[in-house]
């Protein structure tokens, strides 16, 4: 094997490892006070969750809107931050981790965007997507909390 295909056969490698390993959990990497807005925020998100699904399955629309809308715009963390918080987060946070963020609060937007409209169908799909972007974030970035999905 000549040394290109070596080095390119080494690159392919390494990057499907980068893919795969959980890439940077942040928890123990925060200080304990943005830690804990991140917690206050996540618990919300939580409890926001079930009540869509509660929305979800009476066709209650409204609280499905009212409750998506919340999570879209429930910057805890944001609201609660000093500006040298938020550098602090700025240098700690990957920007995988901040894509993934962004993507999650896209999603409820587009949720309670799908209840006002009354859309069943698209509601669910919306639902869901939310769902496997909790699964996602949490494999990668949240294994200091959840250590299993190390296992
Ligand atoms: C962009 C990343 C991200 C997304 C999306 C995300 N989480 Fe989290 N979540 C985290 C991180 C990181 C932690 C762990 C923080 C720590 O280590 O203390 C966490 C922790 C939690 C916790 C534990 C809080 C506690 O009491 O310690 C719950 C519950 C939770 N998330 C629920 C959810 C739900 C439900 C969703 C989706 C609807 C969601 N999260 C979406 C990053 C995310």
């Amino acid at each position: 094997m000549n040394r290109i295909m070596m080095f390119i056969l080494l690159v392919t490698v390494t990057g499907i490892q980068a893919e795969t390993k959980p890439e940077k959990a942040i928890g123990s990497q925060l200080p304990d006070a943005i830690r804990s807005l991140l917690i206050e925020e996540m618990q919300a998100i939580n409890t926001g969750m079930s009540k869509i699904l509660t929305g979800l399955v009476s066709a209650d629309y409204e609280l499905v809107a009212q409750q998506a809308q919340a999570i879209h715009d429930s910057f805890i963390m944001a609201q609660k931050m000093t500006d040298e918080q938020r550098q602090v987060l700025k240098k700690t946070l990957p920007t995988a981790f901040i894509e993934k963020d962004k993507a999650f609060h896209q999603l409820s937007a587009q949720l309670a965007e799908a209840a006002r409209a009354g859309n069943s169908q698209q509601q669910l799909q919306y639902f869901q997507s939310m769902q496997s972007a909790c699964v996602a974030c949490h494999q990668q970035h949240a294994t200091d909390r959840f250590p299993d999905f190390l296992q």
